[in-house]
């Protein structure tokens, strides 16, 4: 995509509403389905099934937790956010876990205190990541695991048919703090004094997944133009246009693990 790679957009809150957290809830649970299959070999890495307690940093609707309850329902789950309507969002849809509203770059536990700190989406939306993976370290016990499951690099996308418009517009509604996080993982966490595992979660998205990707960004569009705008009817025709067995779109999303030694 052409713009900077570290060039900072203007950050909005994204979740206003109750209605906010169903419609960004859908979409999270959406794109946790197409990177499951790593996730699951991190989850079994870190043997969070065994996991006493684990907190999510950057918990949102809670789509996370309620996956890692399903896997190991003794654990003492921590949801982290900083957003009232997500957490109340993951407060009544989760069954257990404790919600508690804070910022990530200042985490309000004591040291040592989770078997499992990890995100998912997350550092990409914050404003200094290294603060935070400082965070996720200090509150980890020794021996523990601290884990970002996922994080994208807009920078590495790859469309076919091509469309910088799409792109250009795409990344002004995303409004993250740094789009190209993923490349810089690994010098996060080196930084962050952690011996990284550094991977990719991504693999080519079949025909149908594309499709539900696009029409996903297409929707974010709309809402973000508004419904009559010009170039909302551009990005339609080009959505349109082509069948799906023609598209193509990969997206590089990375994960770093590290244990805290
Ligand atoms: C894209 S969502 C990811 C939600 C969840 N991790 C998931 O994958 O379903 C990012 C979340 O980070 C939260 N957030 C952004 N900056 C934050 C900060 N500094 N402290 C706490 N939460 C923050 C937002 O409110 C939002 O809920």
């Amino acid at each position: 995509m052409s713009r900077e790679p570290g060039q900072r957009l203007i950050v909005k809150d994204r979740i206003n509403s109750e209605e906010d957290a169903h419609y960004f809830n859908e979409m999270y649970e959406d794109q946790m389905e197409w990177t499951v299959s790593t996730r699951k070999r991190l989850y079994r890495k870190m043997e969070l099934f065994h996991a006493k307690t684990i907190l999510e940093v950057g918990s949102g609707t809670g789509a996370i937790l309620r996956e890692i309850q399903t896997i190991n329902p003794r654990a003492r789950l921590v949801g982290l956010d900083w957003n009232l309507f997500a957490l109340k969002f993951s407060q009544v849809e989760s069954l257990s876990p404790n919600s508690i509203c804070g910022n990530g770059e200042l985490l309000p536990f004591s040291d040592n205190n989770f078997d499992i700190t990890l995100c998912n989406y997350f550092l990409m939306w914050v404003k200094e990541p290294l603060a935070v993976l400082k965070e996720m370290r200090r509150v980890t016990r020794i021996g523990g695991w601290i884990a970002c499951l996922a994080e994208p690099d807009y920078g590495g996308r790859l469309d076919y048919p091509a469309s910088e418009q799409w792109e250009e517009l795409l990344l002004e509604s995303l409004s993250a703090h740094d789009p190209y996080i993923g490349r810089k993982l690994r010098s996060l966490f080196h930084k962050a004094d952690l011996q990284v595992e550094v991977g990719l979660q991504s693999s080519v998205l079949s025909p149908d997944i594309v499709m539900d990707l696009y029409k996903a960004e297409f929707d974010k569009l709309a809402h973000f133009l508004g419904e009559n705008s010009a170039k909302l009817a551009k990005l339609k025709y080009i959505l349109e246009t082509y069948s799906p067995a023609d598209r193509f779109s990969f997206m590089p999303v990375f994960f770093g693990i590290a244990r805290k030694i």
